[in-house]
């Protein structure tokens, strides 16, 4: 099955990526989110980053403008383009705001159309039981999308070889690497990366050491390319407590709880960069 046509549901941090890295590979790209000011939020983040590929000369002027031109937007999935052969879903991690439009589009699309949820940890089975279990995966990209290789491409129960097969070539063929992943709690990037990050507030909660110290140490003593602290900012704590809830109900086990500092400071609206403020500060 070629894909050339494909929705990216969701134009935040990942999904704007997501439809940066598929433009720029010449695919036609619609991109979809609720209101215009996040669509066109998403359309000046994926300008910004084709602008540091030109500084960089990564791309020319001319990439850029046809990377840009190979998105369309809208904000209604009703308006999801029917020869769309995959649909990307990259909106906020709730399992029933997911659902919610895997059971829309259903009756949109039509059946050969491949369903994959960026998720970062929810069920894909459990995703995809009311749509298309077996033309439904997880594709996994991970943050800044342009930049990062990896691909964790998740089968859940029902996936089929075929369906399997045509996303990891579609990763390959974006310049990314995919890695074969069961459908657990977490899969395997969250698994291991987010009860670190956890740690880290544990850490900061309990007055180990200074949120900067906690990150310097994680940098200059294990080689880490960014502490967890700046790290969980730049991936959103809302994200992190969302991934964390699901590790913790997924395998019922008490070491997986979110710390209670992560939790208030996402009630708090401390998300980390997309709110100016997280661990750190940002202009
Ligand atoms: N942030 C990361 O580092 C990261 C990395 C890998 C995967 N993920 C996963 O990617 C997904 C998106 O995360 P994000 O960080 O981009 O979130 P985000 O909050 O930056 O963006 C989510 C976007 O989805 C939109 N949205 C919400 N409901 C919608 C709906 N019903 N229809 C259309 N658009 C809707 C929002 O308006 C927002 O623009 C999540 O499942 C997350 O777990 C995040």
């Amino acid at each position: 099955m070629a894909i050339k046509n494909v929705t990216v549901i969701g134009a935040g941090t990942m999904g704007s990526g997501i439809a940066q890295v598929f433009a720029a590979n010449g695919f036609n790209v619609t991109l979809v989110d609720t209101e215009q000011i996040y669509i066109d939020k998403g359309i000046k983040t994926i300008s910004s980053s084709l602008d540091r590929q030109i500084k960089k000369n990564i791309i020319t002027v001319d990439q850029k403008d046809a990377t840009l031109k190979n998105i369309v937007t809208s904000t209604h999935l009703e308006s999801i383009p029917n020869n769309t052969e995959l649909i990307i879903e990259a909106i906020v991690e709730n399992k029933s705001a997911k659902l919610s439009i895997y059971n829309m589009l259903n009756n949109i699309l039509n059946q050969d159309c491949i369903f994959a949820s960026n998720t970062s940890s929810i069920s894909i089975t459990e995703l995809a039981a009311s749509t298309r279990p077996d033309r439904f995966i997880g594709m996994h990209f991970m943050n800044p999308v342009p930049m990062m290789q990896l691909v964790e491409i998740i089968r859940g129960y029902a996936t089929t070889d075929a369906t399997f097969e045509v996303i990891k070539q579609l990763a390959i063929s974006l310049g990314k690497i995919p890695v074969e992943v069961f459908d657990y709690p977490g899969f395997v990037a969250n698994r291991i990366l987010m009860p670190m990050i956890n740690e880290a507030i544990f850490a900061l909660y309990e007055g180990v050491a200074s949120a900067q110290d906690i990150d310097t140490v994680m940098k200059l003593g294990m080689n880490h390319p960014m502490g967890p602290l700046t790290l969980a900012d730049f991936i959103g704590l809302d994200v992190c407590l969302a991934i964390m809830e699901v590790l913790y109900d997924g395998f019922n086990d008490s070491k997986y709880r979110p710390c209670p500092l992560l939790k208030k400071m996402v009630a708090a609206g401390k998300l980390g960069r997309k709110s100016k403020e997280g661990f750190f500060k940002y202009d």
